[in-house]
Parts: structure tokens; sequence; C-alpha cells
């Protein structure tokens, strides 16, 4: 038999380079965890208090990740353009797994989100909406809660595999991601918190529309826990967490820092607020465990997802097994 003409593309150079299935040290797939886009607050049934963010790093993150063949599950807040990941292809590691009773009922019976041809639209979309405040729909928001905890948690067990394309998830509120990521952290080995969490929610939502008429209105804000803090004080040694530092000066390093160790997690992304809603990105990466920083430049949001991935890929391989 000849031999195989070996393939110099650099991609292919790349992908040799690599440590086999990109980054972990059994050779699996790398599972990535992503939360991406804004979280809103509700004040009425019709309003929210919001951050600024499009999500798009985190959709483009993702995407560049199935294309490595990881395994990728994207959780995404309001208004998160998610249509880049169609059409994603599946991962070279193709992994399939028999659908059992332990399948979540809606692969089991073949429904989707919406009916487009396999791999022509993210794995699963689930909405996860703010709860009602009215007493009736809050008992029945909490029994969709608990059923949609249960098959959630149903796929954290099963999980994305390489050979699917993303999996998508919807938040409204930071405590709807919140348990999203309770549930679905202990799956991944990687987390990249890109998610403009908003800080304060209000403290009293009102169960009814609130009316111009009544003339001027004060609103009493409460802080939101810390989610990738939360996050990481639960992972274990084997599993990286990413976060970002969203600042007015992107050359405060110090700042930055200060961060990560307060959140917990190995690395953090530096950058400008000009990156809100941006196409582009002028980011530094810091490193907790002293290597020197990542600073690749301005460049489009999607180049910078795979100068991240090689920093995540560089994390899981001093991670502890
Ligand atoms: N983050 C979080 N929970 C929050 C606020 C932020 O998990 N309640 C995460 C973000 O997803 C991001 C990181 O923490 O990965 C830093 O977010 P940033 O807004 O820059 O900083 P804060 O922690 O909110 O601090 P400050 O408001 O003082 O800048």
């Amino acid at each position: 038999m000849p031999d195989a003409i070996p393939d110099d593309t650099p991609a292919a150079k790349r992908d040799r380079a690599r440590p086999a299935a990109g980054g972990r040290q059994d050779g699996a797939p790398v599972r990535l965890l992503i939360t991406a886009g804004p979280t809103h607050e509700p004040i009425d049934p019709v309003r929210s208090i919001a951050n600024r963010s499009s999500g798009r790093l985190g959709v483009a993150l993702a995407r560049a990740a199935a294309d490595r063949g990881w395994a990728v599950r994207l959780l995404v807040g309001p208004g998160v353009d998610t249509s880049p990941l169609t059409r994603c292809p599946p991962g070279p590691h193709a992994v399939t797994r028999p659908l059992g009773p332990g399948a979540p009922a809606r692969e089991r019976s073949g429904e989707r989100a919406t009916s487009p041809p396999a791999n022509d639209q993210p794995s699963q979309t689930t909405q996860t909406p703010s709860p009602n405040p009215t007493s009736h729909h809050r008992d029945h928001n909490r029994n969709q809660e608990r059923a949609r905890d249960a098959d959630t948690a149903a796929r954290r067990a099963e999980g994305p595999t390489s050979a699917s394309p993303p999996s998508v998830e919807r938040f409204q509120t930071a405590a709807d991601l919140d348990r999203l990521l309770g549930l679905c952290t202990p799956w991944a080995d990687a987390l990249v918190m890109a998610a403009a969490v908003a800080d304060y929610r209000p403290s009293q939502p009102s169960a009814t529309k609130l009316s111009r008429s009544a003339g001027p209105l004060v609103l009493r804000l409460e802080p939101v826990a810390d989610l990738l803090a939360r996050a990481c004080a639960g992972m274990r040694a084997d599993q990286v967490a990413v976060g970002f530092a969203l600042e007015d000066d992107p050359g405060d390093h110090a700042r930055a820092r200060a961060k990560m160790a307060a959140k917990g997690c190995r690395a953090i992304v530096l950058n400008p607020l000009a990156t809100m809603e941006a196409d582009a990105i002028d980011a530094t990466i810091l490193f907790a465990d002293g290597r020197p920083p990542v600073a690749p430049g301005p460049m489009p949001k999607a180049a910078f997802a795979t100068v991240l991935l090689d920093a995540v890929e560089g994390l899981l391989a001093g991670a502890v097994a």
C-alpha cells in the first residue's frame, strides 16, 4: 500500500501540532461550555434592566471550537444571534451515542425547536424565560422550571458530543444563568464566561405593568451574585475557567488581575468598552499561573476566538488530571 501523501496545508500542520483531540490529556474531545450575551432583569412584565452585549464573541467561540471537533454547549442571553452556528459541521472526532431510555425525550422523539435538516441548526434550543410574578404563573413556571432542570440534567449527563453541532440554551436573568451553570459546569472541561451579567436587579419587580401616569418612579436595585466566582468555587482541579474584564482603561492589568483572583479563574480577557456590540476586539489575555500575557492586537472577533481557544488548550494541557 502506498504511503499517504502528507497534507501540508497550514490548517493540517496546526492540527498535527495540537495535542490529540485538542487539549485533553486522555485524547477525548474537549467539552467547552460558553456563556454569551446579556442578562435581562425584569422591572415589570414588559420592561427590564440589561447590559449591552451582542454575544458575538461567544458565538464565534462556539463556531471555532466546533470546527476543532470539540463538544460545545452555548448558553446565550436574549437577542443573541446564533445563526452563524447553522450548517456548523460535526467535528472530526465523531462520537455517536445510541438514544436509549436515558436520553432526553425530545431527542428520542426526534423533536427539535425548529425543523431543519440535521446539522442545519444548533442542535438544541431551549428558552428559559423569566418567572412571571403572579402566583398562578409562579406555580406554573416552577413546574416548567423543574421539567427544564430535569431535561437539562439528562442532557448534562448525556451531553452534546463532538459529533453534534453546538447545543444552544437560552437564559433571561442572572438567576436563569446561575441555574444553567450549576447544571452544565460539571459536564465541561472548560468554561468561558463571556456573558455580560447585569450587576443589579430590581429587588421587587412589579407583577403588573407600571403606568407612566403614576409619575416619577424610584427603583430599588439589589446586587447580583458573582456567577463566575460561584462556578469557579465548585470546579474540579481538572477544569479551567476563563473570565472577562470589561474596563474603561484596557491598560489596567492590575485591576483585571484582581478580578481574576477574586473570581478564581485561570485566565481573564481584558477588553475595552469599545468591544461591546462591535465586530472587532482588541483584547489581552492574562493568566493566573504567571505565563506571559497574550495581546494579539485588534482583530475580528472570529479571529480572536481561535487565539482564545489556543489559550484554553494551553490551560487544559496544564490542568491537573
Ligand atoms: N460576572 C459574573 N457575575 C456577575 C458579574 C460578572 O459572573 N454578577 C462575570 C462576567 O461574565 C465576566 C466577569 O465576571 O466574565 C467580569 O465581569 P465585569 O463586568 O468586567 O466585572 P464585575 O465582576 O462585574 O466587576 P465591576 O462591575 O466592578 O467591573
